[in-house]
């Protein structure tokens, strides 16, 4: 390697190469039809683990597994600092597609790689890092690796976590033999990058190529559980009924009501329904509903957060229903660096890539970074703005240009 100097043009990333990663990993975890089910701390998941951390090792760099099982490799630098850290995830909802997370990844492996092939030695390390459990689709909250390493989120509470299915991270993470030795807390970005695909409609609808992303909204995950009681569904009047089905579907319907009556950029779902004992012809006694609320504005979010409370606590009450909540998840919106913002624009400029700014809808490990050291994420369009979906899609010149707007803003972060 050398110390030449980087000029912004020198440096051209392997599209090919990368879009070759995203399908191998693709097949760790491919469900029929496409797409993945790689969910967190699961065998897929330590396959996909293994896979990749094996590339980092290929490429050189220096890797650390840390104790709540993310994996971040280094690539030295010539002054021995805080690395510039790209990073993102490996987990995936259980139907999944192919670029969620693993772009960004992957993306900054192409980056250590595309340096390695120049001979060049950037000022400060370069650090490529995937973190544990950020889909939050098996144990809850969401961006969990990448919280406890930013120290939000405390190690033992993240350990501690139980999941859909019974089982504790700290028990799935030493099943898996990702349980590592390296302290949470201890590797502090200069600043961090995460090139992702957008999973929205936006980018694509303004036929826009780069997403300069301003930040992150918040979120609100809330899990409600009602007890009723079980009836016979012919011979038990209306008014005499505590059912908990009841219950749980005005929830849902209410969550759509509030979105639309706050309007903005509320969005309200309800992504789980299970009714117990879920038999045609019997009031169900047991139901769980899960709430995800999310606003680019906290005090709107904290708002639609009480209608619900209240709508929940009243139509419980009205039915006779026994009512239990927990909180699954809770972020408040946060911003991204100006400068990174900036920086990104400059470089869509130079390349000739159309730009917009824009906040992300989803949750994203930067958000996680971007209270401690200078974030920014750049976003590639998703076609038709589906994600969580295996039929996510985004273009492979779609990919070259923010992988190239990745490269450039690295090159500048890290001298
Ligand atoms: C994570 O991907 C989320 O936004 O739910
Ligand atoms: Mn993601
Ligand atoms: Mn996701």
């Amino acid at each position: 390697m050398n110390d030449q100097a980087l000029q912004s043009t020198d440096l051209q990333a392997d599209t090919g190469r990368l879009l070759g990663r995203i399908q191998t990993l693709g097949l760790v975890g491919a469900l029929e039809g496409g797409g993945v089910c790689r969910l967190a701390l699961t065998d897929a998941d330590r396959e996909g683990r293994d896979l990749v951390h094996g590339w980092m090792r290929e490429l050189g760099l220096a890797t650390r597994v840390d104790q709540i099982g993310n994996v971040v490799g280094i690539r030295q630098g010539a002054e021995d600092s805080a690395p510039v850290m790209i990073g993102s995830h490996i987990d995936s909802v259980a139907t999944g597609g192919l670029y969620d997370g693993a772009l960004g990844v992957l993306a900054g492996l192409e980056a250590v790689q595309t340096l390695n092939d120049a001979g060049i030695t950037t000022r400060c390390p370069v650090a490529v890092g995937f973190f544990t459990n950020e889909e939050g689709a098996r144990f809850a909250p969401d961006m969990m690796g990448s919280a406890v390493h930013q120290g939000s989120l405390p190690l033992v509470e993240a350990l501690e976590t139980v999941g859909t299915d019974g089982q504790s991270v700290g028990s799935e993470l030493d099943r898996i033999g990702s349980s590592g030795d390296a302290p949470v807390n201890e590797l502090v970005p200069r600043a961090y990058l995460e090139l992702h695909i957008e999973q929205g409609p936006v980018l694509e609808e303004s036929g826009t190529t780069i997403g300069a992303v301003t930040g992150v909204q918040g979120i609100s995950w809330t899990e409600f559980q009602f007890s009723g009681v079980s009836n016979h569904a012919g011979t038990t009047p209306m008014r005499l009924r505590h059912d908990a089905g009841y219950v749980a579907s005005a929830v849902a319907v209410e969550a759509r009501a509030i979105a639309t009556r706050l309007g903005g950029h509320q969005v309200a779902t309800v992504g789980v329904t299970e009714l117990g004992p879920n038999l045609v012809n019997v009031i169900a006694n047991q139901a769980r509903v899960t709430v995800d609320l999310r606003n680019t504005s906290d005090s709107e979010l904290v708002l639609a957060e009480a209608r619900m409370a209240d709508f929940v606590e009243s139509t419980a009450a009205s039915e006779g229903v026994e009512l239990q909540q927990r909180t699954l998840a809770r972020f408040s919106p946060v911003e991204f660096d100006p400068q990174i913002v900036g920086l990104i624009e400059a470089a869509a400029g130079r390349y000739g890539c159309s730009c917009q700014r824009l906040p992300s809808g989803a949750g994203h490990d930067a958000q996680m970074f971007a209270p401690n050291c200078p974030t920014g994420m750049i976003f590639v369009p998703s076609q038709g703005g589906i994600s969580h979906n295996v039929t996510e899609f985004t273009s492979k010149e779609d990919i070259a240009a923010g992988m190239n707007i990745l490269m450039q803003v690295l090159t500048e972060l890290s001298g």
